[in-house]
């Protein structure tokens, strides 16, 4: 059975005090009230805050990019290891944000995969075609590329601290959501995908997330979808009540 998880990715938002205050309000709301996995991905410089404030919760913590080298000159970036140092388990990488503004492309991104994996790192993949894309019905192939550059080199043993995030671009932050039926489509293509590239179990087992405009209003009827295995939140992460709703709607 493959795991539900809701993620929160908050992005270049909540300074230190925020960060501590949403945790606790997230902590004393979610406890026992979903079987989900619940994620939240903070900034860098709150993660180590983050991990002290839900100790004794249920709630786990992931870093929203790192570099893909062990260490050296590269001023400015967070390796794996010190975000293992810090307990920090799981990263989000390839979200279209760095793959937009950062010019993160599918060979860099394959490397921070690899170095996420040897770490022993759980990996919240990102990927999804922009607008143009849709229009232009090459979404599944866009999609099918980013998948097979970045993330299919891996073996098949490292697919169980893989989760797949397909947040359409046009989705995040637009208010424009892919309608349940897009988001199912594209899910089981993804599926079949990857087992095509490796096998059915693989395939099964992975869990999908869908990010792009997920609110409390809309969470309920795209969770139900059958190759959706839960949501990686924006927006609606930052509030308690908004991202509770959304945990309860898986
Ligand atoms: P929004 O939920 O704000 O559209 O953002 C989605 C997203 O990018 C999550 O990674």
């Amino acid at each position: 059975m493959r795991k539900k998880i809701v993620a929160g990715n908050w992005k270049m938002n909540k300074n230190l005090a925020e960060t501590k205050a949403l945790l606790s309000e997230l902590k004393t709301k979610l406890t026992g009230s979903t079987d989900a996995e619940i994620i939240v991905a903070p900034t860098f410089t709150n993660l180590h805050s983050a991990i002290e404030v839900l100790e004794d919760s249920a709630i786990t913590v992931a870093a929203q990019n790192m570099h893909q080298a062990k260490n050296g000159a590269f001023t400015g970036e967070i390796s794996a290891d010190m975000l293992k140092s810090i307990e920090v388990k799981t990263v989000i990488l390839g979200h279209s944000e760095r793959r937009a503004y950062f010019g993160e492309t599918d060979k860099l991104l394959a490397e921070k995969v690899n170095a996420a994996l040897e770490h022993n790192m759980t990996v919240i993949f990102c990927f999804g075609e922009e607008l143009q894309d849709r229009k232009s019905n090459n979404h599944f192939s866009v999609v099918e590329n980013q998948l097979k550059n970045g993330l299919f080199h891996i073996s098949s043993g490292d697919w169980k601290n893989v989760i797949l995030a397909y947040e359409p671009v046009w989705a995040i932050g637009t208010g424009e959501t892919a309608s349940p039926e897009q988001a199912q489509e594209m899910h089981a293509f993804i599926r079949k995908t990857i087992s095509e590239a490796y096998d059915q179990q693989i395939a099964d087992e992975v869990s999908i997330l869908y990010g792009g405009s997920v609110k409390p209003n809309n969470a309920e009827e795209i969770f139900a979808k059958s190759d959706v295995d839960g949501g990686l939140i924006g927006g609606a992460a930052l509030d308690t009540e908004s991202f509770a709703a959304i945990v309860e709607a898986i």
